[in-house]
């Protein structure tokens, strides 16, 4: 299959409409999007991916108003949450509603929804009308794509299309908050951070998952680069340094280190691949131990998490 890239919302949604996968840009990093509901479209990107079939997948609205025909869980947070972050990045997790086969939510009774920012998703979005479900546009394990080229280096070959739509603003996947229990859960933090989901709230949430696992992707290693990780703090720490090897840290705040944010931490894992670096140091400093959803992710990739 040949891939290209094209500007063209209307390719893009015509190729939805007939059932096939087209990577799509979104505020935080490029999707794998599909029609949500349909068999074959569904398999469709657990195979592109090479995803753990018990891995759900995000379902992608267009307006506020599809919400209710993908859940019928009344919860006075739901309104809040929408009003202050939808559209943006945020992710939220609701009991299905019952006319929604469990295949289509990966053998769960509940169903992610988020309402994307970028301006090429939501016209996508408009045009076909439907919900689409995008997990990150990244083959399975490997750091999520915030380029149309991340995307093409993952699937070439394997999807018709991909959608240009530039670098991610965010570069980070959305802040997941699950509101089935009595009190609302973040299980990914995200750029969206805990406070202000307080702060739009009034009171305190939880964070991580309770015991078993509730969100099934924590559980893989993820957004990790072929490059191995080290992080420190002590520069004696940083033994067999060499040309081969990259120290990183938060904002360039170590004099004569590669400078990273969240913006382009995966920007950064992927040029390493492709540049055949040796190690990755990151220079663990307190304004990035600060940084929850920057030190997720890192700890992920590091395999410390
Ligand atoms: O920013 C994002 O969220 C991007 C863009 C494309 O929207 N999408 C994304 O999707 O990161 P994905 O599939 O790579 O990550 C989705 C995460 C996974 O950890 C998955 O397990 C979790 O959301 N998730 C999905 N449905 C869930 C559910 N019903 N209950 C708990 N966790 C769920
Ligand atoms: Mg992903």
């Amino acid at each position: 299959m040949k891939t290209i890239i094209t500007q063209s919302i209307d390719e893009a949604a015509a190729l939805l409409d007939e059932g096939k996968l087209v990577a799509i840009p979104t505020e935080t990093v490029y999707g794998l999007a599909g029609k949500f509901g349909i068999h074959e479209v569904h398999n469709e990107i657990y195979k592109v991916k090479g995803r753990p079939a018990d891995n759900p997948l995000i379902v992608h609205i267009g307006d506020v108003s599809w919400v209710k025909e993908l859940t019928n869980q009344t919860t006075p947070f739901l309104e809040p949450l929408m009003q202050h972050f939808f559209p943006g990045p945020l992710t939220l997790i609701l009991k299905k509603a019952s006319h929604i086969s469990e295949y289509f939510c990966a053998g769960l009774d509940t169903i992610a929804i988020r309402m994307p920012e970028h301006p090429i998703a939501r016209a996508i979005l408009k045009k076909v009308n439907i919900p689409l479900v995008a997990p990150s546009a990244n083959l399975s394990g490997k750091p999520s794509p915030t380029s149309s080229m991340d995307v093409y280096e993952d699937l070439n070959g394997k999807i018709p299309l991909i959608v240009e739509g530039g670098r991610c603003q965010i570069g980070i996947e959305s802040t997941v908050v699950s509101l089935i229990e009595d009190k609302p859960r973040v299980l990914r933090p995200g750029i969206i951070t805990q406070k202000e989901i307080e702060h739009v709230l009034g009171f305190s949430v939880e964070c991580g998952g309770k015991g078993r696992c509730i969100s099934p992707g924590m559980k893989y290693r993820h957004y990790a680069p072929k490059t191995p990780i080290q992080m420190f703090t002590d520069l004696e720490d940083v033994q067999e340094c060499s040309l081969q090897s990259w120290i990183l840290s938060y904002e360039g705040e170590l004099p004569g280190s590669i400078p990273f944010s969240s913006y382009s931490l995966y920007q950064k894992f992927r040029e390493a691949d492709r540049l055949n670096i040796s190690k990755i140091y990151i220079y663990l400093s307190s304004n990035l131990l600060n940084q929850t959803a920057l030190m997720n992710r890192i700890q992920k990739a590091a395999n410390q998490a």
